[in-house]
Order: C-alpha cells, then structure tokens, then sequence
C-alpha cells in the first residue's frame, strides 16, 4: 500500500488551540504510523507544499465573524495554483470559534466548492467557552479522517 500524507494547516494563535494542533500532531503519529502528518502554519504553506499530498486538514480560529486572517492569506495565495492541480483532494477543517463559528464556515465551504476539494467528513464547529472534550472531538474526527485516507476509502 502507497504511503499516505495529510497536510495539517493548522493556525493557533492561543494556548488552547496550540493544545488541539499539537494533540492531534502527537496522536495521528501515535495510532497511525503508516501515515504521514506534515503539519504547517498557513503563512509558510504554499502551493508547493501540495506535492505528493493525499489528504489536507485545516483549523482556523474566528475572528470577527470570519476565518482567521492567516488561513485567508493562504487561500489568497495559494486558491488559483491549487484549483488547477488539487481537484478532488479529500479534506476536513474545524474551527475554533469563542462565540459562533457560522461565518468561518460559510466562507470556507465555498472556497472548498471553488476548489472541487471533497469535504469527506462534516465540518467540526468548536463553539463557545473553552471545553476539554473539544480535543477529544477534533481527535475523533481527524484519526477518522486520517484512517480513511490511509485504506483509500476516500
Ligand atoms: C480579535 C478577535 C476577534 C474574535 N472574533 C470572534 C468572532 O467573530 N466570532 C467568534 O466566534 N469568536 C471570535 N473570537 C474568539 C476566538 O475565536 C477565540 O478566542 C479563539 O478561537 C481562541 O480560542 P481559545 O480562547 O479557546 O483559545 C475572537 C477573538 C479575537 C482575539
């Protein structure tokens, strides 16, 4: 079976979002040797960081009722290379949102239509006051992501 890698863009600009990028960094390389995870902050990620890429996982934060300012500029960078050679490309995003999380999500689910990316798993929406059990959920969903890039089921 080919090796697989997953591209994990992940802007943490708080410790709380620092625990959930870097718990997940820790657990996919824990409970999935057999894959890849190359994670990136989205201001060193580039249309070249695609290379040979199966799968991408991106987290942003909110910030007045959008994504990030950092996950913008990599989509502003990076949108009309990508469209040309990423079609297709299975992808899971969450975001981390203080008080509501619904502008992020409009917003990066067109980018993701005009990307023909294949969202393969629903978005996570880490909503309100900080919980510990949001690193539990974004573990769930990004091993399932990962598991399933791996067997080649998406
Ligand atoms: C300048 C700024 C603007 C923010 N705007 C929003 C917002 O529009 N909607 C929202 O849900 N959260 C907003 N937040 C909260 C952040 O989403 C939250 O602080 C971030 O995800 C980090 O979460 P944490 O405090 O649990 O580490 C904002 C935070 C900052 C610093």
């Amino acid at each position: 079976m080919k090796y697989k890698n997953i591209l994990f863009i992940s802007h943490c600009p708080s410790p709380n979002t620092i625990k959930l990028s870097n718990h997940i960094c820790m657990k996919v390389k824990l409970l999935n040797p057999n894959t890849s995870l190359i994670c990136s902050n989205p201001f060193e990620t580039s249309i070249k960081s695609f290379d040979l890429i199966d799968g991408v996982i991106i987290s942003t934060t909110e910030n007045f009722g959008y994504m990030a300012g950092a996950t913008k500029d990599f989509f502003d960078r990076c949108y009309e290379g990508l469209r040309e050679i990423t079609q297709g490309l299975p992808v899971f995003y969450y975001v981390r949102a203080g008080l509501d999380g619904q502008g992020s999500q409009i917003a990066i689910n067109k980018i993701m239509t005009g990307l023909k990316w294949k969202q393969v798993l629903p978005p996570l929406i880490l909503r309100g006051k900080w919980q510990n059990n949001f690193i539990q959920k974004v573990e769930d969903q990004s091993l399932a992501f990962v598991n399933g890039i791996e067997m080649g089921i998406y």
